[in-house]
This record gives structure tokens, C-alpha cells and sequence, in this order.
């Protein structure tokens, strides 16, 4: 069920400690091990346990905090630390930060993640558009009545990612020489990973990276109204004919490794949005 009076709640306790936010605040979610981008915004912060409603963050590489703060001269709001299936939150949990952020007045955000690999011409290390989602959770935050002050009851997922925002991320990649492949997420709802019948499967769907986040949060922010961006850093491949173990520490390693270039990406990105 949607809880309409939290968000509510979580929202007005966001706009009076961080005080005034521009029309055009650009939110940001943190991936695993994507918060290093983060330490730049250092106009205020507002630690998860601060804010009513917000569940905490049980992940290592998820910090808990909302960090205000300027990138260029644009006002960046970014929920440094997400929530996930499978720590046992429902999806209206998880989505507590990202509804928050709309709720507040966001009307853009970019989610980032940590993916594996499932198209093989990608490399490690690479970072990934997100071009469309194939939601594999079986859950929805939008089970039960409708807040019709949200959205519509039957919201449209026909472009999730803003074509308008993808493109402005490929000009940008081309400008700054980051290689940024385009593709499709699927988000499972681990924390096992994959075989390597499913991870066959997954390739068969027509996905191209695969991850634990991101889609929910997709769906209950296109049921908003927000504009979405979604950037993937490819921590590992899969490959069903060699699988390779992805420990989390590999997958920690990785995303700090791309941390750089996914911050020189956001950064031309959230100035021109
Ligand atoms: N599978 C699922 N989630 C992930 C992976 C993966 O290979 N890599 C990073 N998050």
C-alpha cells in the first residue's frame, strides 16, 4: 500500500532542513560503491535516520544520507545509500527515497547503479545508458489504490527514460571521451545472483545488464511525472558459457574504479539538464 501521509511527512522534514530548493534541483540516486561523487556536495546532509518514514540503509558501500549541495551552479539533492527487495524492504519501502525526492518538488533524476554485464561485446568497467527496463521483481510500488494526486492508476511506461536525457548523456560521453554503451536493465530481485541457465534466459529477454535496484524506483517516479535518466556501471560481465564469480567486494572494487568517469558524466550532465 502507498503511504501518501509518510512521503508527505518525509518531504516537509526534507524542505525545512535543507531549506529552499530550486524549481530545477536535479535528484540523484547513489549505485553501490557510487557515493565518492557525492563528497562534493557539501552544502548540508540529512542522515536517513533523521528523516520519519525512511528505512536505513543495511547494504556496505550504501552510506544513508540526503546530501544537498551545487555541481556548476545547479541545486543537486542525492539519496546517497538506496533500499533493495532484498534486505526485506516491500517496494513501497524502497521507494520511500525517490518518492520523497518528487514529493519535494524534483522534477529530474538520474539513478545510477552497479550492473553486471549480460551483452558480451560490453567491457567491464564500462558505463551503460539505460535505454528501457524489463521489470523481473513480480512487485510493483503501485499495488493498491491509486493516490491520484501522484499519478494516473494505468501509468504509461512507454518511455520511462527520457529520450531527451539520453541523448544529452551520449553528447556528453562523446565530449569527455567516456565510453557510455546504450542498453536495456532487468532488475531481479537477488540477493543470489544468477546461474547461468537464468543469466541464458535474461539474454534471451533482451536485457543487456542486470542488477538489484533501480526499475522500482523507475516505475514509482515515471508515476510522478519525473524525468528519469539511468546510468549503469558495469561491475562484472556474465557470460553462461563461463561464469565467473561476483563477489560483492568485486563489484565494490569495480564501481569505485568507474566512479571517476561516471562523476565527469554526471557532472556535464546535471549542469545542462
Ligand atoms: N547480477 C545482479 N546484480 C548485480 C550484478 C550481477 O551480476 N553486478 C552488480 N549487481
Amino acid at each position: 500500500m502507498q503511504n501518501v501521509q509518510k512521503v508527505q511527512q518525509a518531504a516537509t522534514t526534507v524542505r525545512e532542513r535543507l531549506g529552499g530548493l530550486d524549481a530545477d534541483a536535479v535528484g540523484v540516486v547513489l549505485g553501490t560503491g557510487l557515493g565518492r561523487w557525492a563528497a562534493r556536495l557539501t552544502e548540508d546532509r540529512l542522515g536517513y535516520a533523521e528523516i520519519p518514514g525512511f528505512p536505513a540503509s543495511t547494504v556496505p558501500g550504501h552510506e544513508g544520507a540526503l546530501l544537498k549541495g551545487r555541481i556548476g551552479g545547479r541545486q543537486v539533492l542525492a539519496l546517497s545509500g538506496r533500499f533493495h527487495l532484498y534486505e526485506g524492504y516491500s517496494p513501497e519501502e524502497l521507494c520511500m527515497g525517490v518518492r520523497t525526492l518528487a514529493a519535494a518538488g524534483v522534477r529530474s533524476v538520474v539513478l545510477t547503479n552497479a550492473a553486471g554485464a549480460l551483452d558480451p561485446t560490453f567491457d567491464v568497467g564500462s558505463l551503460m545508458c539505460i535505454t528501457d527496463h524489463i521489470n523481473w521483481t513480480g512487485r510493483t510500488p503501485l499495488a493498491g489504490p491509486n493516490v491520484d494526486e501522484w499519478g494516473p492508476r494505468f501509468p504509461d511506461m512507454s518511455r520511462v527514460w527520457s529520450p531527451r536525457l539520453r541523448e544529452l548523456a551520449m553528447r556528453v560521453a562523446l565530449e569527455k571521451g567516456v565510453r557510455l554503451e546504450r542498453g536495456v536493465y532487468i532488475q531481479v530481485p537477488g540477493p543470489q545472483m544468477e546461474t547461468p541457465a537464468e543469466t541464458r534466459a535474461y539474454r534471451m529477454l533482451g536485457a543487456h545488464a542486470i542488477g538489484m535496484s533501480t526499475v522500482l524506483e523507475a516505475v514509482a517516479l515515471r508515476h510522478m511525472g519525473v524525468e528519469l535518466l539511468g546510468i549503469s556501471c558495469l561491475t562484472n560481465k556474465n557470460l553462461p558459457d563461463c561464469m565467473e564469480e561476483a563477489p560483492l567486494e568485486t563489484v565494490l572494487a569495480q564501481a569505485s574504479r568507474s566512479a571517476g568517469q561516471l562523476g565527469e558524466l554526471l557532472d556535464g550532465i546535471i549542469v545542462r539538464i
